[in-house]
């Protein structure tokens, strides 16, 4: 497997993150705003996209797992690390790179409001067009993607690849191996 097609390039996600970050400012005026990022793949939309958020949020994060290093899903949703603090009453955010078949999200969401926050949304950078999911309520959303397995900005292949700037296509190489 190698890098293919950029799908998203570098320019184009800043300029997403910007709107985004701006529409949650507006959204969040006068609230105690805790952005939670899924670990890992979010750690780098988590980072800028904060940058685009101009109120005094807070930061935690929890890991979930629900590949290994194949590029299919296996619906199992494990926590690996839970949020260091508690939500209860608070306006909470969560984070996401990709929505796939929405089942780490579909989890989450259902984990993270029995400790009764205030509010919690969802904010992912991608959406992947052409999957079946459960119906999942994405308050800010980056891009619509076709169905491909994508890395970088975050995104990994058997975990490499996360520190590409962009959005790229896996392919096939050329070579058999
Ligand atoms: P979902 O539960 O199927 O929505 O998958 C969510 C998680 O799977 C994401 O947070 C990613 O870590 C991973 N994932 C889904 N699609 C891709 C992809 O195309 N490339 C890399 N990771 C992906
Ligand atoms: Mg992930």
């Amino acid at each position: 497997m190698k890098i293919g097609r950029v799908v998203i390039s570098a320019e184009e996600i800043d300029a997403k993150l910007r709107e985004m970050g701006e529409q949650i400012t507006r959204d969040y005026e006068g609230s105690d705003l805790l952005l939670i990022g899924i670990l890992k793949g979010a750690f780098v939309v988590m980072a800028d996209l904060a940058r685009h958020i101009d109120l005094p949020v807070e930061f935690d994060f929890m890991a979930v797992s629900s590949y290994g290093s194949a590029t299919k899903s296996s619906g199992v949703v494990r926590i690996l690390k839970d949020l260091d603090q508690e939500i209860e009453g608070r306006d909470v955010l969560i984070v996401e790179d990709i929505v796939d078949t929405g089942l780490t999200l579909h989890y989450l969401l259902k984990n993270l409001s029995v400790r009764r926050p205030k509010s919690l949304s969802l904010a992912a950078l991608l959406i992947k067009d052409g999957v079946e999911r459960p119906p999942l309520d994405v308050k800010y959303e980056g891009f619509h993607i076709p169905p491909a397995f994508v890395v970088g900005y975050g995104l990994d292949f058997d975990g490499k690849f996360r520190n590409l700037p962009y959005v790229a296509e896996m392919e096939a190489s050329d070579d058999a191996g």
